[in-house]
């Protein structure tokens, strides 16, 4: 259901749909900026950023902002058409999300290095784990008839709470990579409040548009 920004006073609103497109804005330039300096295909460990970041930064987000009411850019499709952009957007994700995984983990173990040593690593294989159960269990919204019992409201639901968790979980495992020395290196210690920016911000803007849409559909419901 596409929902219609709520009358909102002129000040709010307008906040909500500036800090909608700079969310935009700031995946888009952080996805360039990672492509820059991981130059993909230069060596083994550049794809894990590049692909990292499209997944998390770029596919994840887009597919959740599309369902904004104040900054989806396919604002005007119905809602079945946004369902369908959303599911081909995160297979892209997990995608990307599988060959980025499997770039690192290859290219650790043929330089003899060992694995998931840094809190980086361990929150983002979590997370990896957490997106392949998010895939799975979005398939009863696909076809309702694989779990027989719950309404696809409340499917619906535990989708959008659990996205959320999952979400958060990408974020701070860009976060944390943005916390390499790698990046740190290649950036410079200054640049990198600004690049740590995006993942911050976009979490914020993503926590407040789920939460808004659950507590607008609760408040319309009692
Ligand atoms: C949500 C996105 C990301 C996930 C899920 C993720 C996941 C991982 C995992 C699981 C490892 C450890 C592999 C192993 O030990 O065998 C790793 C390593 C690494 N990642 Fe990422 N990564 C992500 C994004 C990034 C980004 C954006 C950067 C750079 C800005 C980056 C830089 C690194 C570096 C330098 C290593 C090797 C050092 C270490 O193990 O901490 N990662 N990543």
């Amino acid at each position: 259901m596409a929902n219609l920004p709520e009358s909102e006073p002129g000040i709010y609103g307008f906040g909500k749909v500036a800090s909608g497109i700079l969310t935009h804005v700031f995946c888009v330039v952080f996805t360039l900026l990672i492509t820059v300096l991981a130059k993909p295909g230069s060596s083994l460990f550049s794809w894990h950023p590049f692909l990292m970041t499209l997944a998390f930064c770029l596919f994840m987000t887009e597919a959740v902002l599309l369902f904004s009411p104040h900054c989806s850019p396919v604002r005007k499709l119905s809602h079945k058409t946004k369902g369908r952009i959303h599911w081909i957007l995160q297979c892209l994700c997990a995608s990307c999300a599988t060959l980025g995984l499997a770039a690192i983990i290859y290219n650790k173990h043929v330089s003899g290095k060992p694995h998931f040593t840094s809190w980086h690593g361990q929150v983002g294989l979590g997370t990896a784990c957490v997106v392949g159960v998010q895939c799975l269990a979005a398939l009863p919204l696909l076809n309702h008839s694989l779990a027989k019992g719950w309404s696809l409201a409340r499917l619906k639901r535990y989708h959008a709470a659990s996205g959320l968790v999952t979400y958060l979980l990408g974020s701070a495992s860009l976060l944390l990579g943005t916390c390499s020395t790698w990046f740190i290196d290649a950036v410079g210690s200054q640049a990198w409040y600004l690049a740590a920016l995006c993942p911050f911000f976009s979490t914020v803007v993503i926590m407040s548009q789920v939460s808004n849409t659950y507590m607008t559909k609760k408040r319309l419901v009692s």
